[in-house]
């Protein structure tokens, strides 16, 4: 199936690490420090079209005019919790952004996203906006926090994971079809509890070891 709103992120290092983080045996520790390790390479691809513009400036040797990131501060949003574990790593790339929360809990009986939490920084506009979820399984929880994004007008939004499904792509490009998204991988397909196949488990509870 083709999918023209994703980007997956196929480099072999992203590949490999992706394994190791399904692997049921990975520990909490090994997990947080892959999640880390493949969100800054997710956000490398992510970001590839940031705006630069010259800057005049001195080296050692001589003046030149050399490229530097133009424009407001990028916003990145993690959608809690499990989103802090790409948050953290994309912050390495990126420690000068400004960083949002959304807490949203999925109804188990509706899978529908329930918001229970929302800051992020005002002067939306003219942002460019990155929204963090490691696992876009139904894509209700990312369809609902980029609908309470799009109130503040930001410049352009974006979202990565680390896992996607058919299923969640589906309906946020349904919904968002100015969103591109960006995975390591698009799995198979969701179970009848709203979990991906062959996926990674809860990535909540594999992140902070809550179970
Ligand atoms: N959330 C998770 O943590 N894992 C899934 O497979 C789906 C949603």
């Amino acid at each position: 199936m083709e999918f023209p709103n994703c980007t997956v992120v196929d480099h072999p290092l992203v590949k490999h690490k992706l394994t190791q983080m399904r692997r049921v045996e990975t520990s909490t520790a090994s997990f947080r420090a892959l999640l880390q390790e493949i969100s800054l390479l997710l956000a490398y691809e992510a970001l590839r079209d940031l705006k630069v513009r010259e800057e005049d400036i001195q080296t050692p040797m001589a003046r030149t005019m050399a490229p530097v990131l133009d424009g407001k501060k990028l916003v990145l949003v993690a959608i809690m919790r499990a989103g802090q574990g790409i948050l953290d790593g994309m912050l390495q790339l990126v420690p000068s952004a400004r960083v949002g929360h959304i807490g949203l809990y999925r109804d188990p009986e509706t899978l529908s996203p329930v918001e229970y939490y929302y800051r992020v920084p005002g002067q939306l506009a003219d942002r460019d906006v990155v929204v963090c979820d490691p696992m876009l399984a139904t894509g209700n929880s990312a369809v609902a926090a980029l609908q309470r994004l799009k109130k503040s007008k930001p410049g352009s939004l974006r979202f990565v994971c680390l896992l996607a499904c058919p299923e969640g792509l589906t309906n946020l490009r349904e919904h968002h079809p100015d969103v591109h998204v960006y995975t390591a991988a698009i799995d198979e397909r969701l179970d009848e509890h709203g979990y991906i196949l062959p996926g990674l488990g809860d990535a909540g509870d594999r992140l902070f070891g809550t179970k």
